[in-house]
């Protein structure tokens, strides 16, 4: 057994003991915060070397940082969708079918209709037992560990007059601002991008990483509550009381007493509605009376009590005037609308996305067609159909997927079961080679200061056809060029030996395996340890890794199966690049940050947020999210929030970058 091994074994012996005594015995041995202290550097331990990880290790009773399969559920009481209407004819149809049913006056609540993903909450004796997601509507997945992330979500109810037992409905959101940042975050990953907040909320949800949950900020709005013994007999006053218990219920909730009250209510949201933090689609009206609820029942699909009236997407008709096809930088073919410029919600729109051959064939396009563009939550506009009214005798011919790829001219392949086209000529296609150069010296991989433009010019010169070319460079080679002075030159020479200090993670994730973004490149590090290691591993070592399925363990093994590749991280290697991981920050530990808080903000170059972050706890000091008067030092790399900036000035905290860190660690 080596060290590592022994420390893990020998830890976790001691925390089940206290454990023991604290729940067992009741007779605690050791303080909390020492409790938390030693759980906390197993925690890092196990993070670091999975490979010795425990099913019935003392963190796996923490719900913070695990994996954990989603157990599948029944509701109590199915989870219904509601009937949709469009317009002010149909929702006078439900007011008029509703009197007619119930043959006495009756009030409609009016509520929005939040675009989210749906749970269901349980609470058993003041206390959250349960949360669940809707699935089919009958079963659905128990996310209780993530649901509990979520602060507005009451774990425990204030005051005493609830029932025993009842369950809450309602939608889990991504604010407008989270979304924006969250993608943002996305896209300087090259990590596919949410399409709306919905997905994004869903998405959320559906982590096996609490921890991630716990960072995205979700929100939760609560609408609908079931049970025996509810408060109040009208649906309005049981969600005001449920609001005493500690429950975030929306405020913009309505008694209407005429169908003129429902049109003001869907008149005025309609526009109020853009103001608002989070995604709506729509006004929900639901009957108030729970009576008259019961007495209208359910059809096979939603109840007949309640409806949805959506809002209409704003749509605008424009001419197409082509469509390009464009080469991603991992051969994905993404086909691009180029339209005549037309203003939706406020923005000039000229190109939408029109995402694949599926969708280009069901909407039968035609060069020169009139097609209707629309924004809905999206943040691309997206084509929806197309005017065939206005096709003339001119129009254009029908436009199809392209069948060889328009840079390098191989044919395309779609995989099975995937909706996208690929290139397949990984090494021959001009723009897959240049952006994967593009992406090997990014700031978060090797960081080499050079932008798109060089990399083109160093390209078509013919001095790179590869990332390990990059290392051939020659000062000589590069003055010859346009443009190139003699201190743009050696600046980049420079960067490139610099770039040799990388650690061995980042380089993993700089070679552009498809699937191999930053997090998975951190985890296949520091279960490998080294690229020989890695090189050689099976499918089933692979998977064991925390998060790594079928689809990342397939494609690691595809590329180091392609000899092209093999023989490019040889040569980075013998150009002196990291290919083993630096286990001094994972095993140096000491008490120099004892006692002091530090807020990590922004993105390094240096070393990850996380890294940071580890290295703070293992020199003894607190990681904390936010900037308060506690806080001793900020940790501030590039693009720090606003909020923080102007809260640690205001409180006078001191900012540190990175270096500034790394020194006060060497002392
Ligand atoms: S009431 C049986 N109220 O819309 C009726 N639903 O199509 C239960 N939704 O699955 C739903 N806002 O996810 C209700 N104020 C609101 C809502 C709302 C959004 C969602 C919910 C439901 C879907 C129905």
């Amino acid at each position: 057994m080596n060290e590592i091994e022994a420390k893990i074994k020998t830890l976790r012996e001691e925390l089940e003991q206290h454990n023991y005594a604290y729940y067992v015995l009741s007779a605690p041995t050791i303080s909390d915060y020492e409790f938390d202290k030693r759980l906390k550097e197993l925690q890092i331990l196990e993070d670091a070397y999975p490979e010795y990880a425990d099913a019935c290790s003392p963190t796996q009773r923490v719900g913070s940082d695990l994996s954990k399969e989603f157990e599948q559920v029944t509701h109590a009481y199915p989870m219904l969708s509601l009937g949709n209407t469009y317009s002010e004819g149909e929702v006078s149809e439900f007011y008029n079918r509703t009197m007619r049913i119930l043959n006495e006056p009756f009030e409609l609540v009016a509520e929005l209709k939040y675009d989210g993903a749906s749970i269901s909450l349980i609470y058993e004796h003041g206390r959250l037992t349960r949360a669940i997601t809707r699935g089919d509507g009958a079963r659905g997945d128990d996310v209780t560990s993530n649901v509990k992330t979520i602060r507005s979500i009451p774990l425990k109810l204030m005051g005493d007059h609830y029932p025993d037992m009842f369950e809450i409905r309602g939608e889990i959101l991504l604010p407008w601002a989270e979304f924006d940042r969250l993608n943002k975050e996305r896209e300087e990953q090259e990590e596919p991008l949410f399409a709306n907040p919905r997905n994004a909320a869903a998405g959320t949800l559906k982590q096996q990483n609490p921890a991630i949950v716990a960072s995205r900020k979700l929100d939760a709005y609560l609408y609908y509550i079931l049970g025996e013994n509810l408060p109040a007999d009208t649906h309005y006053d049981n969600l005001q009381i449920a609001r005493t218990w500690g429950f975030k219920i929306p405020d913009v909730i309505r008694i209407c007493y005429t169908l003129d009250d429902v049109f003001n209510y869907l008149a005025y949201w309609d526009v109020e509605r853009k103001n608002l933090p989070v995604a709506t689609d729509g006004v929900v009206l639901k009957v108030n009376s729970l009576l008259q609820q019961r007495n209208l029942g359910f059809t096979a699909k939603s109840p007949r009590w309640a409806i949805a009236y959506k809002f209409r997407a704003e749509k605008a008709v424009t001419r197409l005037n082509s469509v390009t096809f464009q080469v991603g930088r991992t051969g994905t073919i993404t086909p691009v609308a180029n339209l005549d410029p037309v203003i939706l919600s406020g923005t000039t729109v000229k190109r939408a996305s029109l995402h694949n051959a599926d969708i280009i064939e069901g909407l039968d396009l035609h060069v020169d067609d009139y097609v209707y563009v629309e924004k809905g939550g999206e943040i691309i506009p997206k084509i929806v159909g197309v005017d065939t009214d206005a096709r003339t005798m001119l129009v254009g011919e029908k436009v199809s997927f392209i069948t060889n790829c328009p840079e390098c001219g191989a044919p395309l392949v779609r995989p099975a079961g995937e909706a996208a086209h690929y290139c397949p000529n990984e090494s021959g296609c001009p723009p897959q080679i240049k952006g994967r150069i593009e992406h090997f010296v990014s700031r978060r991989a090797m960081d080499i200061h050079i932008g798109p433009e060089t990399v083109e010019d160093l390209y078509n010169a013919g001095y790179i056809k590869n990332i390990a070319d990059l290392y051939t460079l020659k000062l000589p080679d590069l003055l010859r060029l346009e443009r190139w002075a003699e201190k743009s030159a050696k600046n980049l020479m420079e960067s490139l030996e610099e770039s040799k200090a990388v650690p061995f993670e980042r380089v993993l994730f700089a070679l552009g395996i498809r699937y191999v973004g930053e997090t998975v490149a951190k985890r296949l590090a520091h279960a490998f340890l080294n690229i020989e290691q890695l090189q050689q591993a099976s499918p089933e070592s692979l998977m064991q890794v925390n998060e790594i399925g079928e689809r990342i363990a397939q494609s690691v093994l595809n590329y180091f199966a392609d000899e092209a590749n093999t023989s490019i991280v040889k040569r980075l290697a013998a150009h002196g690049l990291q290919m083993t991981v630096d286990e001094t920050i994972l095993t140096d530990r000491s008490d120099s940050l004892k006692g002091l808080s530090i807020v990590v903000s922004g993105t390094f170059t240096k070393h990850s947020r996380d890294e940071y972050k580890a290295m703070i706890e293992q020199h003894g000091g607190k990681c904390s999210g936010s900037v308060s008067g506690k806080t001793d030092y900020i940790l501030a790399g590039d693009n720090m929030g606003p909020a923080k900036l102007e809260k640690a000035t205001k409180l006078g905290v001191k900012i540190i970058n990175e270096d500034e860190f790394l020194n006060i660690l060497e002392e």
